[in-house]
This record gives structure tokens, sequence and C-alpha cells, in this order.
């Protein structure tokens, strides 16, 4: 077992909160041996209504404490920040940044109606990124950006479906759908907790597309080891927030799908680890 897990790759994930976990579970799916460290800043949730500068520097932090630890690739698990400080990362530090964004590129290539809905935080739909993607992408398809303030926060308390969370999920769900959406992209990680609900909303025929697959996929081919995926190893992980980490265990676990241990970032030497199945 020590000899085998000396040679398990070790991911370092970020993002603002639990969002990132959606990520985090689809590279689990494609690789469910791989060694990783989460770090979710849910003492500075959500980043989508904060300055670009504070996001930036809050993830450099963050991904320098993920690189100090011996996490080999850095995934960040967050649309906001890729979108104001993937290059900053990618210039300071010294391991591979794989970084998202919204998925307007595919949903335009989906689109039959021409009309495409992107549900994102209103940092990111300002972002000279998501101009740049419809800019590239969207011509001759009506591109949609709907900013949800508010939204990752019904995600953080782990209130993915009451009544309040619907509602406001209708509000901006419907006159997307009213203006012939058929394709609607979910370019926060954290929506993709709130997929069924917004799917009850949107209807059956519309598609659905989020990124997180397609992180898992490019993770993999910086990491990727077949022989070590065939491998009899349960992964370890270890789960670190900025914030209360009671509340964070509860919701963890609840997002995680199992009971896991959750630590505090700052106290470094009661850094919990899990062992998953
Ligand atoms: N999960 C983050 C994203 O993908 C949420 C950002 C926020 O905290 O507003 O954008």
């Amino acid at each position: 077992m020590t000899n085998h897990s000396a040679a398990v790759p070790k991911i370092g994930v970020f993002d603002s909160g639990v969002g990132g976990l959606s990520v985090l579970k689809a590279i689990r799916r494609e690789h469910p041996i791989v060694d990783f460290i989460y770090i979710a800043d849910s003492g500075n949730a959500p980043y989508g209504s904060r300055p670009a500068a504070f996001i930036e520097s809050r993830a450099h932090q963050i991904a320098e404490r993920l690189v100090d630890a011996g996490a080999q690739v850095i995934v960040v698990a967050c649309n906001t920040a890729t979108a104001v400080a993937v290059a900053r990362l990618r210039s300071h530090l010294p391991v591979p940044i794989i970084a998202m964004e919204p998925a307007i590129k595919p949903a335009v290539a989906q689109t039959k109606t021409g009309v495409v809905g992107v549900l994102a935080t209103e940092r990111t739909i300002e972002s000279a990124n998501v101009a740049r993607l419809c800019r590239k992408f969207g011509q001759g398809v009506n591109v949609l950006l709907q900013p949800c303030p508010g939204l990752v926060e019904f995600v953080e308390r782990g209130e993915l479906s009451s009544a309040r969370t619907r509602e406001y999920l209708r509000m901006l769900v419907i006159p997307l759908m009213d203006k012939g959406t058929d394709t609607l992209v979910l370019g926060c990680t954290h929506y993709v907790f709130l997929e069924s609900e917004i799917r009850d909303i949107a209807g059956p025929a519309v598609q659905i597309i989020e990124s997180s697959a397609a992180v898992a996929r490019q993770t993999l081919r910086h990491i990727g080891s077949k022989d070590i995926a065939s491998a009899p190893y349960p992964g370890r992980g270890t789960f670190l927030t900025t914030g209360s980490p009671d509340s964070a265990r509860v919701i963890f676990s609840q997002l995680w799908g199992a009971q896991v241990e959750v630590g505090a970032l700052e106290n470094s030497n009661v850094w919990a680890e899990n062992r998953l199945n």
C-alpha cells in the first residue's frame, strides 16, 4: 500500500466553496483512486460579487497552499476564479493549472433554435473570458447571459430543492425558455447541484451542459495512468475549508454523498484525511 500510494497522483482542487465538489466527483468517476486535497474558500464565498483583485489574490494564495501540500496538478473548479485569475496562476505556479469556463462552445454547436442560455455569477458573465467565448463561438446564435446573484449561497447552505430555491430558479430560467432557449449552460460549478431542479423548470427537451466531465478528462490527461486506475487502492482525500468546519462537514457530506471529515485550512496540523471507497 505504501509503495503504491507513492505512485498515486495527487491533485489540488479549489473553489470559492462547495461547488467544486461537482468537479472533484467527476474526476473521481474517471479516476477513482486519485489522491486529492480540496479547498473550499467558503469563508469568502461567494466570489461572484467580489472585486476581481480580491478573487485573484485568494485564488493565488489557495493554489500556493495546494502546491506546498504536494499537488502535482491544480484544478480551478470555479468559473469565476478562472475568469479573473487563471493567467496569474499559470504564470506564477510551477504545476499545470486546469481551469474551467462556461461551455458556450459546445452549447452553440448543439442548439437547434439558435438560442443558448448561460447561467453564471455576475463576475463570470461580465468577464472578458465570456465576451471572448461569445465573440469566437457565438456568431449567428443568440447567447443569453443570465447572472444569478445569490444562487451560490443556496448551494452553500445545502438548500438544493426548497420552495425558495425553486422560486428563484423559476425567475432565472423561465425568461430564458420564453425566448426560445433549447440549450442551457451551467456556468458555475455550484449550479451542477441544482441541475435536477433546473431540469424540472426548463423541461425535458432542453439540453443542459456543464463542464465537469470535460475538466475531469483534461485532468486525466495530466495525471492519467490506467495502471494505477485498475489497482486496488481506495484513494485518499483531504477536504479543507476557510469557513466553519462543523457546518462544512454537514454540507460536504450531503453533496459528496457520504460522510466525510472537513478540516480548517488555517489549522494545518489537524488536516483530516478521508479514506474513500
Ligand atoms: N463555483 C463558483 C463558480 O464556478 C462560484 C463562484 C462564487 O462563489 O460566486 O463560478
